[in-house]
């Protein structure tokens, strides 16, 4: 198959767009890089820095500061998909703390923010041959991308998958607290002023609701194929 460049996939919390996309930077062999963790490592770091996030000024400070590396997981063997670092920490599972879901919607609505990760990630982008999973990968970050994909699926379902994560991280929230922070954060994310969420005008939409991962998997391989087939 002819080379994509770039694979962009954007969708709500918890749309199953990571898990997609790592096994399809799997099967393809492309890098996969997910965005929400960068602005996970900056909610973090405001958390353990006791820098306030309400304070966008000095959120946006301490963004274009922090240094945030996104690694093969190398020999862990604690489930991690890939090890993140920020200032040189093993952040990988704090990442996913209740505190920065909590958080982090709030923390990438500030335009400054958004600018320093954007140019981060078309600095990775540029490398080629990469998934890349968030909220604007098809819309402002990569908008030339030759296949688009928007992932979506109903908020119970969400919700009930963001559950079983958590469970198998040892938190202990309940089902209806999960429920009611995926809807938050979807309705911040789509309503704020600055890159809200959307599928772009020539996304693809998938519904993932009550399919396996696989089935999409093929779905995607085939408008792969396609998208390839229109470059030649
Ligand atoms: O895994 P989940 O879908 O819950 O969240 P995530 O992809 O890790 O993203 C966490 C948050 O980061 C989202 O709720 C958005 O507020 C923000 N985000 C963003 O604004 N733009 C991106 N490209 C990726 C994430």
């Amino acid at each position: 198959m002819r080379e994509l460049n770039v694979i962009a996939i954007d969708g709500p919390a918890a749309s199953g767009k990571s898990t997609i996309g790592r096994i399809l930077a799997d099967e393809l062999g492309y890098l996969f890089l997910d965005t929400g963790c960068m602005y996970r490592a900056a909610t973090l770091a405001a958390l353990q820095q006791g820098v306030a996030v309400t304070n966008e000024t000095a959120v946006t400070t301490l963004s274009h500061a922090i240094e945030i590396d996104i690694k093969p997981p190398a020999a862990e063997g604690d489930g991690r998909h890939y090890t993140a670092l920020l200032d040189g920490q093993d952040v990988t599972w704090a990442l996913r703390l209740p505190e920065v879901d909590t958080h982090v919607s709030l923390v990438s609505s500030y335009a400054g923010v958004r600018q320093e990760m954007v140019q981060r990630q078309r600095r990775f982008g540029l490398r080629g041959k990469v998934v890349m999973v968030g909220r604007d990968i098809g819309t402002v970050v990569m908008p030339d991308a030759p296949l688009k994909l928007y992932i979506t699926a109903s908020a119970e379902e969400r919700a009930r998958r963001r559950w079983l994560d958590r469970q198998d991280q040892g938190h202990s929230n309940s089902f209806e607290v999960i429920l009611a922070d995926v809807q938050r954060r979807d309705e911040f994310d789509s309503t704020r002023q600055h890159s809200p969420l959307h599928p772009a005008p020539d996304a693809i939409i998938l519904d993932t609701t009550g399919r396996s991962p696989q089935s999409i998997i093929n779905e995607i391989l085939a408008l792969a194929q396609a998208a390839a087939d229109l470059m030649l």
